[in-house]
């Protein structure tokens, strides 16, 4: 294989950026050309191709998000938008192709790899939703982003006697609130998978008032109907109910852009050379990924379409330990 691309696509995700450079520089290693593509799917779709060098991956690996850019393509998902793709690819050479995202990208990948493109997907989101790798690039750095938050916000809480209520990312998954509210010693945890109630909520803040608590976090997943807004609303001018004054945070997009952790620039290095080798080894339509600590590939026809589920078992074990 002498052509590779490569392209970042989805919500971008810290150590995006290492996982580049460690596709570009181990395929320049084996003699290969490679294409950056600029803007997700949408770049493959208008041709918006550069070369990319050793010297042009240089100085990103601390760096969060994505050089290239990444943009959701509704046109990508046409016909003429695939066609548009695959004629672009010809025009270059191109006979790989490496994915970086999560998993509205290789669904994209798969789709790709079906008409015949060698196509190798690396998992990242800071979800951690992807079937196929028991982490994907991103959600340490994102549980982190999240933990400082919590502990900032316990501080403080401390302080005032006060409840904070902290809401971050994950729309369809609790996997990011279930792990920095472990670590934070989180009193609640409300997560997509397993919503608490605002009664509930209530009656725990309560009992760790009644402990003798000077502070208490409630995490709450962007994805639950009771939003940290709304829990609030519905606590308003009643603190005795939870016996703390009660305060709201929104993480929001603070949790995807930080600079990429130690973990997360491993990771993204060993599975952006792992791409590059499936590709060499002749390999199409995979995932690689990280399982039972090392890099494997997993068929994406397996993963498409399918969530990883997070362990709901952790949620008592969080209540348990916060007493
Ligand atoms: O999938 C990653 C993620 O950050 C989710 O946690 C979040 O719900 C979603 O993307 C937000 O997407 P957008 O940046 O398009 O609002």
């Amino acid at each position: 294989m002498n052509h590779i691309a490569i392209l970042t696509s989805g919500g971008d995700a810290p150590g995006m950026n290492a996982a580049i450079r460690a596709v570009t520089r181990s395929a320049l290693d084996q003699g290969m050309t490679v294409h950056g593509v600029m803007q997700g799917w949408q770049g493959l779709v208008d041709g918006q191709f550069r070369p990319l060098s050793a010297r042009d991956v240089g100085g990103i690996i601390q760096v969060g998000g994505t050089f290239l850019g990444s943009a959701r393509s509704p046109e990508f998902r046409t016909e003429r938008g695939l066609s548009k793709a695959l004629r672009n690819l010809a025009q270059h050479g191109i006979e790989g192709v490496v994915v970086i995202g999560g998993n509205g990208s290789q669904t994209g990948a798969h789709a790709l790899s079906q008409l015949g493109v060698h196509v190798v997907g690396v998992a990242s989101t800071i979800d951690n939703d992807l079937p196929g790798t028991d982490i994907t690039i991103g959600c340490d750095t994102a549980i982190n982003v999240t933990l400082g938050a919590i502990d900032h916000l316990r501080t403080t809480g401390s302080s005032h006697n006060r409840a904070f209520l902290v809401e971050t990312m994950g729309r369809d998954c609790g996997y990011l609130a279930i792990m920095a509210g472990l670590a934070g010693g989180a009193e609640v945890i409300s997560i997509p998978e397993f919503e608490v109630p605002a009664s509930e909520i209530a009656q725990r803040l309560r009992a760790a008032y009644e402990r003798g608590k000077t502070h208490a976090i409630v995490v709450i997943a962007e994805g639950v109907q009771e939003s940290a807004a709304k829990v609030l609303a519905y606590f308003e001018g009643e603190q005795q109910r939870t016996g703390f004054e009660l305060r709201a945070t929104t993480l929001g997009h603070v949790v995807r852009g930080a600079p990429p952790s130690a973990f997360d620039r491993i990771l993204a290095t060993r599975l952006g050379v792992g791409a590059v080798k499936a590709l060499s080894d002749g390999e199409t339509g995979v995932l690689v990924g990280w399982q039972r600590n090392e890099v494997t590939r997993t068929k994406l026809a397996d993963i498409v379409g399918r969530t990883k589920p997070v362990h709901t078992e952790l949620l008592e074990l969080a209540r348990v330990l916060a007493k």
